[in-house]
């Protein structure tokens, strides 16, 4: 979808529709011409649309507008608006007017309060709404929109805005793209090939290690886990290095959980619902797109992410319970649940990244189905040892609205992971088990800060939303832009 940022008076917009929001408790309202102001007196006099979050309506042929059609489009009380309800708004009529048809929407932004935030939001809940998870469908059953225009007030400058969101939108859309593809069509050396691909397009730097590579070294966790596959593994390196040299030594790891497929291995999972497991490496995509951004949008701080990417399988060869594996760091780990394979990969990446200079970590992973019990599909599961490092994430978070919680980590839950042959136990069971999942990371991601996101409940939609479709969120990917601009 192209985006435009128009500076014309609205009235000679031509598009198939000019949306314009509407408070429910306010008359501020961007459209000035005569008729559509009459036409919204009378609809909102007539009760049948008050301007409450979610309501639309429709005017077609709007006499003194080049545009086919006004959307009104309710957003509620103006003191409670917010960018992330503007976001929506966009996306949610983005995806209703694209079904029917529409190519061309424009979007009225003058006299929105907060003009950059908001450009920014409805570029990109244009581009998330104009999203369909139907790349391997050869007859396409939905449409989508060919142009969205911003239609900014003249003497705004709102191009820096437009331009932001547009990049990250569609990072966050190749985050989507990444997580949606099946197993076979997505191993780890293809995720890897992806990353290689991404890097060369925006000038980030690309390392792979193989197998030998990571056996030579030592991660010993990782490959325990890729044992019961025929697809080898890959550790996915991505490296952004800022043009201008960095004002401190600071530099921040992404780490994201790259499992293409997560069967659960010897402890194999149910069979329903096993397919939804190709999303297991959403985190590794969230890694990736958020590096696909930072590349253009080239924050001041060096930011690497790492991938450990495997696919959890059950060959001859595969891990079984009770074995003993060797970390990176040197501890060894008890693998007393082939399902709990995440936090395996994850902490052989996490101490490399310490090892190659990385100050600060956060990682994100569909790391247990516990986070799903705990906080539903509504909030990211954070856990960290860092309390500044913790505020810096919940921040970007807020900023960019991918709701996270932050889940308790007491020194008595260490005790769930004791194990009676090895330095730990991989899982600490049933109860508390997003909880001991971070304890092990912690563990080997010590004493360096760190956030740790558990985006199992919120990486995939079950249902299609109004401004989003069913599948692949591509949440994190712009909490860790934030993160790394605003660092
Ligand atoms: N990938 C799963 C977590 C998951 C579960 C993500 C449901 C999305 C939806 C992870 O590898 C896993 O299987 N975790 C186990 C851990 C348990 C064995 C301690 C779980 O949550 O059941
Ligand atoms: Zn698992
Ligand atoms: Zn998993």
């Amino acid at each position: 979808m192209q985006i435009k940022l128009q500076y014309e008076p609205l009235e000679q917009i031509a598009a198939d529709a000019v949306a314009a929001v509407v408070f429910e408790d306010n008359d501020a309202f961007s459209i000035d011409a005569p008729s559509v102001k009459t036409w919204l007196a009378e609809l909102k006099a007539s009760g049948e649309f008050s301007g409450k979050a979610g309501e639309s309506a429709v005017l077609y042929n709007p006499t003194g507008l080049a545009a086919k059609r006004v959307i009104v489009i309710g957003v509620g009380k103006y003191d409670k608006f917010d960018v992330s309800g503007v976001r929506k708004a966009a996306g949610t009529t983005a995806r209703a007017w694209k079904q029917k048809g529409i190519k061309t929407l424009a979007w009225s932004m003058k006299g929105a309060p907060n003009a950059s935030a908001v450009a920014e939001a409805i570029v990109e809940g244009a581009i998330l709404g104009n999203h369909e998870n139907d790349i391997h469908k050869t007859k396409k059953d939905s449409k989508s929109l060919e142009t969205f225009i911003v239609a900014a007030s003249v003497g705004a400058s709102l191009e820096k805005s437009v331009e932001r969101g547009r990049i990250v939108a569609e990072a966050q859309n190749f985050t989507r793209e990444l997580a949606n593809e099946p197993a076979n069509r997505l191993t780890p050396l293809i995720l890897a090939d992806r990353a290689r691909a991404m890097a060369k397009e925006y000038g980030l730097e690309c390392e792979v290690l193989d197998e030998d590579r990571m056996r030579q070294l030592g991660m010993g966790s990782l490959l325990g886990v890729a044992m019961g596959s025929s697809a080898p593994p890959a550790l996915i390196i991505v490296r952004y290095t800022p043009a201008a040299a960095p004002k401190s030594a600071d530099h921040l790891a992404i780490v994201g959980k790259g499992v293409t497929f997560d069967s659960g291995g010897i402890s194999i999972k149910p069979a329903e619902g096993m397919e939804k497991m190709k999303y297991d490496m959403s985190g590794g995509a969230a890694a990736l797109g958020a590096m696909r951004a930072i590349a253009q949008l080239k924050p001041a701080i060096p930011v690497t992410a790492f991938i450990p990417a495997v696919e959890n399988m059950i060959n001859g060869k595969a891990q079984r319970p009770g074995d003993i594996v060797k970390s990176l760091d040197g501890k060894t780990i008890e693998v007393l649940n082939t399902d709990a394979e995440g936090r395996l990969i994850l902490i052989d990446a996490i101490t490399y990244a310490k090892r190659l200079g990385c100050t600060h970590v956060v990682d994100a992973a569909t790391l247990t189905g516990a986070i799903v019990v705990a906080l539903g599909n509504i909030h990211i599961g954070a856990f960290s040892n860092n309390d500044a490092m913790m505020a810096r994430v919940m921040a970007a978070s807020k900023e960019e609205g991918e709701k996270m919680w932050q889940m308790p980590m007491d020194d008595e839950y260490r005790d769930l992971l004791k194990s009676p042959f090895a330095d730990l136990a991989n899982i600490g069971g049933r109860a508390g088990g997003s909880i001991s999942a971070a304890w092990f990371i912690k563990e080997f991601a010590d004493p360096t800060p760190w956030v740790h996101l558990d985006i199992a409940g919120t990486a995939w939609l079950d249902e299609a939303k109004p401004h989003m479709a069913k599948g692949p969120s591509g949440v994190c990917v712009r909490t860790f832009v934030k993160l790394a601009e605003s660092w």
